[in-house]
């Protein structure tokens, strides 16, 4: 962990050695509603770092909009419009595209997934688990979040692989080791229309467009069709609507996921006593619960939204003024001393646990958060169950994002259940 106060928050580099935990702590203690500029020359934001606060801002999307961008980058307004997905709309907008997809998405929709999770989590493990000494983050977390999510969507399962890789050049557009177009280090003007402006993006858009026109002629019982299909008053999803939803699952269902199982194992390998506590447990014991919410919530790997101020808005003596970017740090939000007690440690029977790796309280709030749940479990359950101990055997290493927090390489060492 970064244990400098100071450290330039908007940095891609400062986030490779970790959550700058320290600074974090600091904005929360002594300036909640910062104001920071930006290295790279953007216009600089707010930085909302409490839990009570992001809370506030998020109920509010009147004020705090979400249609004009939620990353920091800074978009024109063409760029926007090309690349807008439904995670860049206010209410009621955003609405009518939610509801369609809230139902195949539900804690009870995705309940109903669970055998083919474990199925897809046993092969995971075992091929992993051929070796003793493996990189975790490649060899598991990595392989298991879009193949399963390729399967509620509809796509077909060979593609999965090839779906990852381009999933990663699109949110990992801040790191050499998943893109050749490193956005703040090559000129990335000519994607400037695609999702993260990024090559990638054209290849997901192609996808996508194979993926819709084979709908169009055949309904195939999947979300994607749902999607497709038209409303009571007979609209439906314009096909850059329906491309850029595609971009956007790829985006948000690969590696999130991925990072929160990681982290997991980042726990377990160093706090014997957390996979102790779990080992042997049965499947259905509640304890798995209450460890996957707080393991999430520790992961907590999406660091940030933006949000756009519509208006004037007073907050701890300062003024939030219409036309400002306001980042709401979720990840912040999950250590906050003032919500949880003892926040830095991973407490596995936490309860309550109201965290917001999921956002919290706003018409945003994570669409895919039961299957990425039902997925840790799973595959932590999987993993456990074929193993005595593991052990950390190299540094980890985070990947270069002010956006995505996320350990990219831990290599563990096991020792195989008798
Ligand atoms: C542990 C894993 C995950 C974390 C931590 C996470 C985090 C988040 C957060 C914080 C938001 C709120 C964004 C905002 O306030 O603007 C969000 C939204 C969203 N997430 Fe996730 N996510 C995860 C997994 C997934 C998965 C597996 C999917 C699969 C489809 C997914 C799809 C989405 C979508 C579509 C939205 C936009 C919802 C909307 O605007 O109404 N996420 N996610």
């Amino acid at each position: 962990m970064n244990q400098d106060a100071y450290v330039d928050i908007t940095s891609h580099d400062t986030f490779t050695s970790g959550f700058p935990s320290a600074t974090f702590k600091r904005l929360r203690d002594e300036d909640p509603c910062a104001w920071v500029e930006e290295s790279d020359g953007g216009k600089g934001f707010w930085a909302i770092t409490r839990y009570e606060d992001i809370k506030e801002l998020n109920r509010q999307p009147h004020i705090f909009s979400s249609a004009k961008g939620i990353r920091l980058e800074e978009q024109t307004e063409e760029e926007y419009m090309a690349r807008r997905t439904f995670q860049e709309t206010d209410p009621p907008e955003h609405t009518r595209q939610r509801m369609i997809l809230h139902r195949a998405f539900s804690q009870k929709m995705i309940a109903k997934y669970e055998d083919l999770v474990r199925e897809l989590a046993i092969d995971v493990c075992e091929t992993a688990l051929q070796n003793n000494e493996i990189d975790v983050v490649k060899q598991i977390a990595r392989k298991l979040p879009m193949r399963m999510l390729g399967r509620v969507l509809g796509t077909p399962d060979e593609d999965g692989a090839w779906l990852v890789d381009k999933g990663d050049e699109l949110i990992a557009n801040s790191d050499p080791d998943f893109t050749n177009h490193v956005i703040d280090k090559v000129n990335t003007d000519e994607y400037r229309f695609m999702p993260f402006r990024s090559p990638a993006g054209k290849e997901i858009y192609d996808y996508a467009k194979q993926q819709m026109v084979q709908r169009l002629h055949t309904n195939m019982d999947d979300v994607l069709s749902l999607l497709l299909e038209p409303n009571k008053d007979g609209e439906r999803l314009s096909e850059l609507e329906f491309k850029n939803f595609f971009a956007l699952a790829v985006a948000a269902g690969n590696d999130t996921t991925r990072y929160s199982l990681a982290m997991s194992m980042y726990h377990l390998c160093n706090q014997p006593q957390l996979f102790a506590q779990l080992k042997d447990k049965a499947n259905d014991d509640p304890i798995w619960d209450t460890a996957v919410e707080e393991f999430i919530r520790y992961a907590a790997p999406t660091l940030h939204f933006r949000r756009t101020a519509l208006a004037d808005y007073e907050l701890h003596g300062k003024t939030i003024k219409a036309g400002d970017k306001v980042l709401l740090w979720f990840t912040s939000g999950n250590f906050d001393e003032r919500q949880f007690e003892s926040p830095e440690t991973v407490n596995i029977t936490r309860s309550p646990n109201q965290h917001m790796a999921f956002g919290q309280g706003g018409p945003h709030a994570c669409l895919g958060m039961w299957l990425a749940r039902l997925e840790v479990r799973v595959t932590l359950q999987e993993l456990i169950r074929r193993v005595d101990a593991m052990q950390q055997l190299a540094p980890e290493k985070y990947l270069r994002s002010n956006f995505i927090r996320g350990i990219k390489s831990l290599m563990v060492g096991f020792k195989l259940a008798a």
